[in-house]
């Protein structure tokens, strides 16, 4: 049962069932990528089925739109959707102004794009991913593989006037190949260390032609539920200031724990 889960794996279950509950019926909701957004996936699958939840769901991946189908849940476009009431998603780092690096999994662009056309943006992510400073991760920046070495080499000239510890940069791979996003594109990963000001290497990033769009997320989330190894749950707003600590109970969750060890 839960005892089977790594901490890491309980905290990211807990920050998932937490924002499961802002879920409600009649919602379009997004749906981010990763594996603590697949955890999401899973808690309303099980409303779904069992409760009766009507949503109508934005994946931001096709792997996150064949667990939602897999879930039982109703998957839409975004521009059917056109807007949604809440974007829940993962995130590799997050600081203390709830500014993200994202795209560990290759899917930004779409999660920066369903995010940005939601009514609020929520982040889950277990306490690991919580940082003084962005850039210990490596930022992912998607470029178009049409002259993607002469791209590599300018983002690396753009970053010797940013306020940055690292330079280095590294083309992302899926075993032998370059990895391909859902749109065809590459992944270049910055290895920064540190980023001094996230909001002026975004834009200048976004600026460079062959850049489609960079992990940084900057004014874009407006809560994170953290999860903890033990359960404990804490729900940061960015508007209101406030923390609220909850705890989830593994025992109640026999039935999805059940399910995994199929
Ligand atoms: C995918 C993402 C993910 O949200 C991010 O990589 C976190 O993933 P995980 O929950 O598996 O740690 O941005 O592009």
């Amino acid at each position: 049962m839960s005892s089977e889960l790594s901490p890491i794996d309980k905290a990211k279950f807990a920050a998932a069932k937490r924002a499961a509950a802002l879920v409600e019926s009649g919602m379009r909701a997004g749906l981010g990528t990763g594996s603590t957004a697949a955890w999401l996936g899973r808690c309303p699958g099980e409303r779904v089925r069992n409760d009766g939840l009507k949503i109508k769901a934005v994946p931001t991946s096709t792997a996150t739109a064949e667990l939602a189908r897999s879930e039982g849940i109703e998957v839409i476009a975004l521009d059917e959707a056109k807007w949604l009431d809440l974007t829940i998603d993962g995130a590799d780092e997050f600081d203390g102004h709830l500014n993200l690096i994202k795209g560990g999994g290759g899917a930004l662009l779409q999660e920066k794009i369903v995010a940005t056309a939601s009514d609020q943006m929520v982040v889950i992510a277990d306490v690991g991913k919580k940082v003084e400073t962005l850039g210990a991760f490596p930022l992912p920046i998607e470029v178009i593989p049409f002259g993607l070495q002469t791209t590599q080499k300018l983002v690396e000239e753009a970053l010797v006037s940013m306020d940055v510890l690292g330079r280095e940069t590294s083309l992302r791979m899926d075993g032998a190949t370059p990895f391909a996003t859902d749109e065809g594109n590459r992944i270049i990963d910055l290895h920064l260390k540190r980023i001094g000001d996230a909001r002026q290497l975004a834009l200048t990033l976004n600026q460079m032609p062959g850049v489609v769009e960079n992990g940084l997320f900057i004014d874009i989330c407006d809560r994170v539920i953290i999860g903890f190894g033990d359960g404990k749950v804490e729900v940061r707003d960015i508007d209101s200031g406030t923390v609220e600590n909850s705890q989830v109970d593994f025992a109640e969750e026999s039935n999805l724990f059940a399910d995994l060890a199929d």
